[in-house]
């Protein structure tokens, strides 16, 4: 592709000490296992993806989004490094799809700070970045081509009002919740951890406690463990993602005390993939806010557009769905839109591809 003139170039001249093999004026190896990969000088297009890792259910069909759409049969070569939740890892993922000359550099990043210098060293090698899922913070835009992923902020406003709205309904006249937080620092939790402040102090609800479940099942019950053991008046939990929530009910359900509508403790969940639809059917999750996870075809999509030399959007925000256990508040407003409410069904979930 783009460097073949320049990857020709320098195979030639470092034929005897490259460790990979050079042909048709374009190399690689996998991050993984360094095996060289070849394109035969095709119009392959070479993605070097950086993922977060494989936390959680939504994470694992994020990953098979983008391997179904980056596949050889539709002209890519992936190249996938899962970073196990650490930013080290994903900042020498990076430096190596730099040395590898990938034509796109596609970086799902764990939290939103610390990427200036390595996004500046992608810059200066004329490798374009897309950013997918959560948010970097850089000081310099251009550090990054295009972004596409949640408006995380806005999901935890609609759980907010929705709260708000259900224990209208229901007459619940006093909200002790606490929240089990994502991993500090990405996007997902800080833009859900800032809906839930907002609406405590909007509502007058009580936040008793907000402690990171790592956006997984283990840790999600941990957490719901000890804040079971300080607060013995929990009646809300908000769990900022599917794994968490289902961590909490099995600590909550082990502490004997019950969820669901009728039970003694609301549990509030974010994603809204299969399993966690499937709880909010029963009303083990009362509430189930949609994060999207289905990137692949739109990061294929901006990277289209640059082939083309047309300019992507640099920031596009997915629409996302809100589920409830039955249909007590069938809408919510923020900032003067409405945003429906979907009572889950068994139709829902069997449409539900992950
Ligand atoms: O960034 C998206 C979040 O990360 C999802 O809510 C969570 O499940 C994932 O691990």
């Amino acid at each position: 592709m783009k460097k073949k003139v320049l990857a020709a170039m320098l195979c030639m001249a470092m034929a005897a000490t490259l460790v990979v093999g050079c042909q048709g004026g374009k190399e690689s190896k996998s991050a993984e296992t360094g095996d060289a990969a070849e394109d035969g000088g095709s119009d392959v297009i070479t993605v070097g993806f950086s993922q977060v890792g494989a936390e959680s259910d939504w994470r694992t069909a994020n990953s098979e989004s983008m391997k179904a759409t980056f596949s050889e049969d539709n002209g890519y070569e992936l190249i996938f490094d899962d970073a196990q939740q650490k930013q080290e890892n994903q900042i020498t993922a990076i430096r190596n799809f730099i040395q590898q000359e990938v034509d796109y550099i596609v970086l799902a990043p764990v939290t939103e700070t610390g990427w200036d210098t390595v996004l500046q060293e992608a810059k200066d090698a004329d490798i374009p970045v897309i950013i997918v899922d959560r948010m970097v913070d850089v000081s310099d835009d251009s550090l990054f081509t295009a972004w596409v992923g949640s408006d995380f902020e806005l999901e935890g406003q609609k759980a907010g009002a929705w709260l708000n709205a259900y224990a209208e309904a229901k007459g619940i006249k006093e909200i002790n919740i606490v929240d089990i937080q994502g991993t500090i620092g990405a996007s997902a939790q800080i833009g859900r951890t800032k809906g839930l402040e907002d609406a405590a102090k909007e509502y007058g609800w009580n936040l008793l406690a907000s402690q990171s479940g790592e956006f997984t099942q283990a840790k999600g019950q941990e957490v719901m463990e000890s804040m079971l053991k300080q607060y013995d008046n929990i009646n809300v939990v908000y769990c900022e993602n599917d794994n968490e929530a289902f961590g909490a009910i099995d600590a909550i359900e082990a502490a004997g005390k019950t969820v669901g509508p009728d039970g003694d403790i609301l549990v509030m969940s974010f994603d809204s993939t299969n399993a966690g639809l499937t709880d909010t059917l029963s009303g083990k999750i009362i509430l189930n806010t949609e994060c999207n996870p289905l990137h692949g075809p739109r990061v294929e999509e901006i990277i289209k557009k640059l082939e083309a030399g047309e300019t992507p959007d640099k920031l596009a925000y997915v629409d996302e769905d809100i589920f409830s256990y039955g249909s007590d508040v069938t809408s919510v407003t923020i900032d003067g839109k409405d945003y429906a409410v979907t009572e889950v069904t068994d139709d829902v979930i069997s449409q539900r591809a992950y």
